[in-house]
């Protein structure tokens, strides 16, 4: 039997009849500002799969671990069951989005070391940003945790930086969340990776290959998700 367990903005998940394992469904569903702005597109679920099928099988090569397991069918995962850590991760290059409007600073600027956030993840306050000790003192991690976190984040931001370049595209910053196993309790990268959670900028052009086509009215979200995908097609 299998059981809705969630429903995401852009994702749901189901039990299976193994208790270390869930079913994701990617639907065709984007939001934005917290869910102020909607819409679906054809195509969506099935771009996303397919492009986070790939992070993840190019971040488990080099040694990342990760929930993922296999790719079932154009829009289902099968991923490992975790309990997720209530932080999302941010990871900064290049100066885009929040950081931009926060310091002042152009979107574009190279940043001159990688910045690592931390926000509180809760739909009902908007994921306010936190540092350290608001996670600690929330025991929303354990101190080794949180250096675990960071570093992690780190590696997966060195693996992704090479993996776009390949493709001439700039990894401008990106979101991730970890998990921590049903089965062992060992911190793995969960929930997705795909143009949804990541800026993605042509090499040359700055042309934008992520949701910010969305967002910001700029271009046809699946056409921008399919060139994105043609581009990653040959990248090891
Ligand atoms: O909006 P902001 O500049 O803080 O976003 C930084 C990065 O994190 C962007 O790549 C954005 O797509 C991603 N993000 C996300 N989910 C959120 C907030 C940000 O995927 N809730």
């Amino acid at each position: 039997m299998s059981q809705l367990l969630y429903e995401g903005k852009a994702k749901k998940m189901y039990t299976t009849d193994d208790p270390y394992v869930l079913r994701v469904v990617y639907k065709n569903d984007a939001t934005a500002f917290n869910g102020q702005k909607k819409a679906s597109f054809e195509g969506k679920g099935r771009l996303n799969n397919a492009i986070c099928t790939k992070i993840f099988t190019m971040l488990q090569g080099k040694g990342i671990p990760t929930h993922y397991i296999d790719t079932i069918s154009e829009t289902e995962q099968l991923v490992k069951a975790v309990h997720i850590v209530p932080i999302e991760v941010v990871v900064r290059n290049v100066v885009a989005g929040s950081l931009s409007k926060r310091l002042g600073v152009d979107e574009g600027e190279t940043l001159e070391r990688t910045i690592v956030e931390f926000y509180y993840k809760s739909d009902e306050l908007g994921d306010p940003m936190i540092n350290s000790d608001h996670a600690l003192a929330m025991e929303l991690a354990t101190e080794e945790e949180l250096a675990e976190i960071r570093r992690f984040a780190l590696s997966v931001n060195d693996a992704l930086r090479a993996f776009f370049d390949a493709a001439g595209i700039v990894l401008v910053d990106f979101k991730i969340e970890f998990g921590k196993l049903k089965e062992t309790g060992a911190l793995v990268l969960a929930d997705e990776i795909s143009p949804d959670s990541c800026r993605l900028w042509d090499k040359e052009t700055h042309e934008k290959l992520d949701k910010d086509v969305f967002r910001r009215n700029i271009a046809d979200l699946p056409e921008t998700y399919e060139k994105l995908l043609k581009r990653l097609e040959d990248v090891k």
